[in-house]
């Protein structure tokens, strides 16, 4: 077996803590362990947690939390992870195993990607692609492309929902479309849902693929949606059977999580509070977005963006000669911004932007991304480097 390096997760690590201004971040403003445990007696309770080995597939507490997120789930269909990572890893290991298919949602993340060309017999894309229906331009499933990954080889077809790096946010319709292939298939459905509750709009979280067919594992975890990814809390949610079998893949990896995450995962993961850090995050998407989206439009000429659904990203297609490789290299070497490349994603021009953390330090790496267009885009660009960041700032103000 060999794998593929991770270049979105390595370069990240390689450059996020050398550079000023830090856009890559895909999560909203974290969490700290005070703000989690707010009165001093729950303080002083995780003060006094032992630090002996934990429950290894997740606290029997933690699993009801967490199924409570699933409509009908138990918990003993809950697994507990450290991080989505390991949800995915384990699933895609445990359920591939050298055989079979595996049919990946593109652009994405590309984990479930790398993961499917080391453990499948072989990694099928399909595609979400830019369609304009009724009148609103969104992130759509390309739905021939899905009939075209998916042949009677497929083990699994794996969804990311919401997704990243596009904020895209699958219809009812979409839903049902790949449940049926599924079905046809007899594959699994592998939903990664990490982002599933940081809705930009609305009230209505995303729905989740559980319960939809008996053959789902939605793997998702609290470094996104709740805003904690230091804790490294992720879970899988599958058919009990499923889930046992994945949990003996885990006795050869991690074991078990942390006794410390386990406990912080509690509180977040109770269903009062859980609502609570869901509305935070979505206070903080909803601050911020209008005021990246300001920015963006004052580079029209040479941008164009979709709207994210949900998610503390935007991605962004530019139209200029540099590669996207280049253009994150040149951005970080000359101008010390972090932005993630269409490269890492499976696509082309394309950047992505996190907007979930500190606005007003967000808006002037912007004013860096402003000087940097302008050396390269030609006068256009030039001519209005300075009063675009100034509107920006305006607008945070
Ligand atoms: C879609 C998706 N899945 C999984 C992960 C990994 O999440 P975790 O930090 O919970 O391991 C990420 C991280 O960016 C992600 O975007």
């Amino acid at each position: 077996m060999r794998i593929d390096r991770f270049e979105m997760e390595r370069t990240q690590c390689l450059y996020e803590n050398e550079v000023e201004f830090n856009l890559s971040e895909s999560g909203v403003q974290p969490y700290t362990v005070r703000e989690l445990l707010e009165t001093d007696a729950s303080q002083d309770a995780f003060l006094d947690v032992a630090l002996k080995y934990p429950h290894s597939n997740g606290s029997p507490e933690l699993r009801e939390h967490i199924a409570s997120f699933y409509p009908g789930a138990q918990a003993s269909n809950v697994l507990v992870t450290t991080g989505t990572s390991e949800a995915n890893f384990s699933t895609l290991w445990g359920l591939l195993d050298d055989r079979g298919r595996a049919a990946v949602m593109i652009p994405n993340y590309l984990q479930a990607w790398g993961l499917a060309r080391a453990y499948a017999e072989r990694a099928d894309a399909y595609h979400l692609v830019e369609r304009e229906e009724n009148g609103v331009r969104r992130w759509a499933l390309d739905i021939e492309s899905l009939r075209r990954a998916v042949t009677n080889r497929t083990k699994l077809i794996l969804v990311t929902n919401p997704n990243n790096p596009t904020g895209g946010v699958l219809t009812e319709g979409e839903m049902d479309e790949i449940i049926r292939l599924a079905r046809r298939a007899n594959a699994w459905i592998v939903a990664d849902e990490v982002y599933r509750g940081a809705e930009v709009d609305g009230t209505r979280t995303t729905p989740t693929f559980w319960g939809r067919y008996h053959k789902v594992i939605v793997t998702a975890g609290l470094s996104k949606a709740f805003g904690m990814p230091g804790v490294r809390i992720g879970w899988i949610v599958g058919p009990e059977r499923t889930v046992a079998h994945l949990w003996s893949y885990q006795d050869y990896t991690t074991l078990t999580p942390s006794i410390l995450s386990d406990r912080l995962a509690r509180v977040a993961t109770d269903p009062v509070r859980r609502e609570q850090i869901l509305a935070r995050t979505r206070s903080i998407l909803r601050t911020n977005l209008p005021q990246l989206e300001a920015w963006i439009r004052t580079h029209d000429d040479i941008f164009e963006y979709i709207r994210p659904v949900a998610g503390a990203i935007v991605l962004v297609k530019y139209r200029l000669p540099i590669t996207s490789a280049r253009l994150f290299d040149r951005l970080r070497l000359e101008h010390s911004v972090l932005i993630t490349p269409g490269a890492h994603f499976g696509i082309g021009k394309y950047i992505r932007f996190g907007y979930g953390y500190d606005i007003n330090k967000t808006l002037r790496g912007l004013e860096q991304v402003d000087r940097f267009l302008a050396e390269i885009g030609g006068k256009k660009a030039a001519a209005r480097k300075r009063p675009v960041s100034r509107r920006a700032r305006a607008v945070a103000r």
